[in-house]
Protein backbone atom coordinates (compact mmCIF):
# COMPACT_ATOMS: atom_id res chain seq x y z
CA UNK A 1 0.00 0.00 0.00
CA UNK A 2 1.18 3.28 -0.76
CA UNK A 3 0.05 6.71 0.81
CA UNK A 4 0.27 10.20 -0.40
CA UNK A 5 -0.75 13.42 1.73
CA UNK A 6 -3.75 14.43 3.28
CA UNK A 7 -5.33 16.98 5.74
CA UNK A 8 -3.32 19.35 7.60
CA UNK A 9 -3.79 18.08 11.29
CA UNK A 10 -1.83 21.22 12.84
CA UNK A 11 -0.75 24.03 10.86
CA UNK A 12 2.61 26.06 11.05
CA UNK A 13 0.85 28.56 13.32
CA UNK A 14 -0.84 25.94 15.08
CA UNK A 15 2.12 24.74 16.23
CA UNK A 16 4.19 27.56 17.01
CA UNK A 17 1.48 29.07 19.33
CA UNK A 18 1.57 25.54 21.30
CA UNK A 19 5.53 25.04 21.01
CA UNK A 20 5.25 29.06 22.57
CA UNK A 21 2.67 27.92 25.96
CA UNK A 22 4.77 24.58 26.28
CA UNK A 23 8.06 26.61 26.90
CA UNK A 24 6.21 28.82 28.74
CA UNK A 25 5.19 25.66 31.17
CA UNK A 26 8.49 24.78 30.94
CA UNK A 27 10.55 28.29 32.10
CA UNK A 28 7.95 28.13 35.08
CA UNK A 29 9.05 25.01 36.15
CA UNK A 30 12.54 24.84 36.15
CA UNK A 31 14.60 27.31 38.11
CA UNK A 32 18.83 28.03 37.29
CA UNK A 33 19.92 25.67 40.82
CA UNK A 34 21.42 23.56 37.77
CA UNK A 35 21.51 23.71 34.46
CA UNK A 36 18.87 22.30 32.25
CA UNK A 37 19.85 19.35 29.62
CA UNK A 38 17.49 19.11 27.15
CA UNK A 39 17.54 16.03 25.35
CA UNK A 40 16.85 15.65 22.08
CA UNK A 41 15.64 12.12 20.13
CA UNK A 42 17.02 12.05 16.99
CA UNK A 43 15.79 11.82 14.03
CA UNK A 44 11.96 13.61 14.30
CA UNK A 45 11.96 15.71 17.32
CA UNK A 46 15.24 17.91 16.37
CA UNK A 47 12.70 20.08 14.58
CA UNK A 48 10.64 20.55 17.76
CA UNK A 49 13.92 20.34 20.00
CA UNK A 50 15.17 23.63 18.01
CA UNK A 51 11.61 25.32 18.29
CA UNK A 52 10.89 24.60 21.55
CA UNK A 53 14.27 25.82 23.09
CA UNK A 54 14.32 29.39 20.98
CA UNK A 55 11.07 29.93 23.17
CA UNK A 56 13.38 29.75 26.16
CA UNK A 57 14.31 32.57 28.23
CA UNK A 58 17.82 33.55 27.79
CA UNK A 59 18.27 33.42 31.79
CA UNK A 60 17.51 29.91 32.19
CA UNK A 61 20.97 27.86 31.76
CA UNK A 62 20.14 25.56 29.00
CA UNK A 63 22.27 22.84 27.59
CA UNK A 64 21.68 21.04 24.36
CA UNK A 65 22.44 17.23 23.79
CA UNK A 66 21.09 14.63 21.31
CA UNK A 67 20.80 10.60 21.25
CA UNK A 68 19.49 8.31 18.83
CA UNK A 69 18.15 5.31 19.84
CA UNK A 70 15.91 2.30 19.15
CA UNK A 71 14.09 0.34 21.66
CA UNK A 72 13.65 -3.43 21.67
CA UNK A 73 10.38 -4.20 22.79
CA UNK A 74 6.85 -5.66 20.46
CA UNK A 75 3.75 -6.45 22.36
CA UNK A 76 3.99 -9.79 23.61
CA UNK A 77 7.58 -9.05 25.33
CA UNK A 78 9.07 -5.30 26.15
CA UNK A 79 12.82 -6.07 26.58
CA UNK A 80 13.56 -3.21 28.24
CA UNK A 81 16.78 -2.71 25.98
CA UNK A 82 17.07 0.70 24.26
CA UNK A 83 19.63 0.48 21.30
CA UNK A 84 22.08 3.35 21.21
CA UNK A 85 23.22 4.83 18.35
CA UNK A 86 24.49 8.03 19.05
CA UNK A 87 24.96 8.64 22.82
CA UNK A 88 24.67 11.88 24.75
CA UNK A 89 28.17 13.96 24.58
CA UNK A 90 27.88 14.78 28.20
CA UNK A 91 26.87 13.58 31.80
CA UNK A 92 23.70 14.27 32.91
CA UNK A 93 24.17 12.82 36.38
CA UNK A 94 22.73 16.06 39.10
CA UNK A 95 21.26 17.82 36.01
CA UNK A 96 17.54 18.99 35.49
CA UNK A 97 16.59 16.60 32.54
CA UNK A 98 14.21 17.21 29.53
CA UNK A 99 13.72 14.43 27.29
CA UNK A 100 12.12 15.85 24.45
CA UNK A 101 10.41 13.47 21.68
CA UNK A 102 8.15 14.34 18.38
CA UNK A 103 5.39 11.66 19.32
CA UNK A 104 4.88 8.93 21.50
CA UNK A 105 3.41 5.77 20.22
CA UNK A 106 3.69 2.37 22.33
CA UNK A 107 5.36 4.04 24.95
CA UNK A 108 8.37 1.61 24.78
CA UNK A 109 10.78 3.83 23.39
CA UNK A 110 10.31 6.08 26.30
CA UNK A 111 9.05 3.70 28.66
CA UNK A 112 12.78 2.13 28.12
CA UNK A 113 14.86 5.75 27.57
CA UNK A 114 13.23 6.94 30.58
CA UNK A 115 14.81 3.91 32.51
CA UNK A 116 18.16 4.63 30.98
CA UNK A 117 18.40 8.32 31.66
CA UNK A 118 17.28 7.38 35.15
CA UNK A 119 19.68 5.27 36.30
CA UNK A 120 22.29 8.03 34.92
CA UNK A 121 21.33 9.58 37.82
CA UNK A 122 20.20 13.31 37.06
CA UNK A 123 18.84 15.44 39.49
CA UNK A 124 15.42 15.05 37.68
CA UNK A 125 14.14 13.77 34.81
CA UNK A 126 10.79 15.08 32.49
CA UNK A 127 9.71 14.13 29.25
CA UNK A 128 8.09 16.54 26.29
CA UNK A 129 6.46 15.23 24.05
CA UNK A 130 4.79 16.97 20.63
CA UNK A 131 2.35 14.51 19.70
CA UNK A 132 0.76 11.80 22.40
CA UNK A 133 -1.29 9.02 19.98
CA UNK A 134 -2.34 8.02 23.44
CA UNK A 135 -4.61 4.76 21.26
CA UNK A 136 -1.82 2.76 20.68
CA UNK A 137 -0.15 2.85 24.15
CA UNK A 138 1.69 -0.61 25.19
CA UNK A 139 3.27 0.85 28.38
CA UNK A 140 2.25 3.25 31.25
CA UNK A 141 4.91 6.39 30.52
CA UNK A 142 4.71 9.29 32.26
CA UNK A 143 4.54 12.40 29.74
CA UNK A 144 5.40 15.77 31.54
CA UNK A 145 4.76 18.64 28.82
CA UNK A 146 2.57 17.34 25.99
CA UNK A 147 1.46 19.07 22.64
CA UNK A 148 -1.43 17.81 21.34
CA UNK A 149 -3.10 14.09 21.66
CA UNK A 150 -3.92 12.75 17.80
CA UNK A 151 -5.79 10.18 16.62
CA UNK A 152 -4.58 7.09 15.30
CA UNK A 153 -3.40 7.99 11.88
CA UNK A 154 -0.39 8.14 10.01
CA UNK A 155 1.28 11.46 9.92
CA UNK A 156 3.86 13.18 9.01
CA UNK A 157 5.85 17.04 8.65
CA UNK A 158 7.54 19.04 11.25
CA UNK A 159 10.18 16.23 11.94
CA UNK A 160 8.12 13.06 11.57
CA UNK A 161 8.50 10.76 8.11
CA UNK A 162 7.08 7.70 6.54
CA UNK A 163 9.64 5.52 5.18
CA UNK A 164 11.79 8.75 5.65
CA UNK A 165 9.85 11.33 3.79
CA UNK A 166 8.01 14.01 4.31
CA UNK A 167 9.84 15.16 7.50
CA UNK A 168 10.77 19.04 6.15
CA UNK A 169 7.09 20.11 5.94
CA UNK A 170 6.24 22.79 7.86
CA UNK A 171 3.07 21.99 9.08
CA UNK A 172 1.69 17.95 10.15
CA UNK A 173 -0.27 16.16 7.89
CA UNK A 174 -1.97 13.06 7.85
CA UNK A 175 -1.45 10.77 5.14
CA UNK A 176 -4.36 8.50 3.15
CA UNK A 177 -4.03 5.56 1.05
CA UNK A 178 -3.00 6.36 -2.62
CA UNK A 179 -4.97 3.16 -3.65
CA UNK A 180 -2.04 2.13 -5.83
C1 LIG B 1 9.57 7.52 16.74
C2 LIG B 1 9.52 8.57 17.84
C3 LIG B 1 9.80 7.76 19.06
C4 LIG B 1 9.19 6.43 18.75
C5 LIG B 1 7.84 6.36 19.38
O1 LIG B 1 10.90 7.35 16.36
O2 LIG B 1 10.44 9.60 17.64
O3 LIG B 1 11.18 7.65 19.32
O4 LIG B 1 9.06 6.34 17.32
O5 LIG B 1 7.28 5.10 19.20
P1 LIG B 1 6.87 4.15 20.40
O6 LIG B 1 6.14 5.00 21.41
O7 LIG B 1 5.97 3.15 19.72
O8 LIG B 1 8.10 3.52 20.95
P2 LIG B 1 11.37 6.58 15.06
O9 LIG B 1 11.82 5.22 15.44
O10 LIG B 1 10.30 6.66 14.01
O11 LIG B 1 12.65 7.40 14.66
P3 LIG B 1 12.81 8.83 13.95
O12 LIG B 1 12.57 9.89 14.99
O13 LIG B 1 14.20 8.80 13.47
O14 LIG B 1 11.79 8.90 12.82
Amino acid sequence: MAYKLDNVLFSEEQIKARVRELAKDIARDFGNDKPLAVVGILTGAAFFLTDLVRELPENLDVRIDFMSVASYGDSDKSSGVVRIFHDLKSSIENKNVLIVEDIVDTGLTLSHLQELLHNRKPASLKTCVLLDKYERRQTEVKVDYCGFKIPDKFVVGYGLDYAGKWRHLKEIKTLVDDGK
